[in-house]
């Protein structure tokens, strides 16, 4: 049995007629003769039990506002998948309903963290870039080499920004886009240092669910010591395809914390949906054996994106892909400034520009491996031809 045959029963892709109706903006706003790689979604069908409950609420007719405050169903739900998918324990008396996490990340800003600036490791995920300013805060990068295989957060620059006043760190983990999964000692490490200047931790792990085999999440509230000083936002629309229904948690270390968060007038937590609510339960409650399918399914992209890459753009750079269906390419050796921009014009197909994700940054993009194989090997044939490869 090959391995698509072995997935297939539980990861349906899309066909390209289905991926323009369903995917309105990664597929409905690309020209027909381009293939859409860019924002992250998956050219994969919505696990069933997620649209089993939709139906049945819209037919219920729920629609109407969504329960305020914190616990209930949706904690709960996430509190279970949490325990089995990481090992955490999360009361769910600590989780609050946010619209998505990028609104959340500015609330735990806006409400938690003091004046000072926010540091942000960079490459960074490009909608998150602005912020920080958004919450009145100035933005410092803690820079990734390019060269620098691992990328790692470098504890000493971390150290010496907060040292010069910045108050929060905006951790993105498992990170997009450098597909790295932090291990248990580098979160201590990031602690540790957080921790010496009294700072705080906002941790965005909206991609946690999508640790690829071989890498383990370690949630960073699960770290001894961190309830006092973060919150971690996390969300089921990254993992099961439903980013456009609206609803994602913070989830918070202590009482005093969570009190905060839920004190703010409604106006400035703008309300996540109701069949937000109803699709991230559905995903959480009976979502295992389909992101378990996914999981695996994404590795397999992962493996053959390398032989892909091997044969036809073999100066490429990927960094090991750990987590996500997001893979950063550097291709700093084909000489294009634009190297999205050249694959769009010349090879009709639609990658992420790098210097999206790092003002500045030539020569790398960000390619979405969440399709078919025989979409990823027409994908990478047609970069090939772009940048000159083949
Ligand atoms: C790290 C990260 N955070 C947040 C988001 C967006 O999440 P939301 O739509 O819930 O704001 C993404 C989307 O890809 C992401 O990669």
């Amino acid at each position: 049995m090959t391995s698509s045959a072995r997935f297939d029963q539980v990861i349906r892709d899309y066909t390209d007629d289905e991926a323009r109706r369903a995917l309105v903006l990664k597929w409905g706003t690309a020209d027909p003769d381009v293939l859409p790689a860019w924002v992250a979604e998956m050219d994969f069908a919505v696990a069933e039990p997620i649209t089993a409950a939709l139906h049945r609420a819209v037919d219920e007719g729920v629609l109407g506002y969504p329960v305020f405050g914190h616990g209930g169903e949706l904690a709960e739900a996430y509190a279970g998948f949490a325990r089995r998918q990481f090992g955490h324990d999360v009361d769910p008396d600590l989780v609050l309903p946010v619209a998505d996490v990028t609104a959340g990340v500015r609330l735990a800003l806006d409400v938690l963290s003091e004046p000072g600036p926010v540091v942000m490791p960079v490459p960074a995920y490009s909608p998150q870039l602005a912020v920080p300013q958004i919450t009145g805060r100035e933005r410092v990068d803690l820079v990734v080499d390019p060269d620098d295989e691992r990328a790692g957060i470098d504890l000493d620059r971390l150290d010496a920004l907060l040292a010069g006043g910045a108050r929060t760190l905006l951790l993105t983990q498992p990170h997009n886009p450098w597909g790295r999964v932090f291990t248990r000692e580098e979160l201590e490490g990031v602690r540790d240092v957080v921790v010496r200047h009294g700072a705080r931790v906002v941790s965005d792990e909206i991609h946690a669910p999508l640790v690829l085999p071989g890498a383990e999440h370690v949630p960073y509230l699960s770290l001894d010591g961190a309830a006092d000083h973060a919150v971690a936002l996390v969300s089921a629309s990254k993992a099961f395809n439903i980013a456009g229904l609206k609803c994602a948690q913070v989830v918070c270390g202590d009482a005093a914390t969570r009190d905060l968060l839920a004190g703010v007038p409604l106006a400035r937590n703008d309300s996540w949906s109701s069949l937000g609510v109803v699709g991230s339960v559905a995903a959480y409650d009976e979502g295992d054996a389909w992101l378990a399918a996914l999981r695996e399914r994404l590795g397999d992209q992962r493996d053959l994106l390398a032989e892909l890459l091997s044969e036809h753009l073999p100066l490429a750079r990927m960094r090991p892909l750990e987590a996500t269906y997001l893979a950063w390419l550097d291709l700093r050796a084909y000489g294009y400034e634009s190297p999205a921009g050249q694959c769009l014009t010349v090879g009709r197909v639609w990658v992420a520009e790098g210097a999206d994700y790092h003002p500045g940054l030539a020569g790398h993009v960000r390619l979405n491996i969440a399709t078919s194989p025989d979409r990823m090997r027409e994908v990478v044939r047609r970069m090939a031809h772009a940048l000159g490869a083949a």
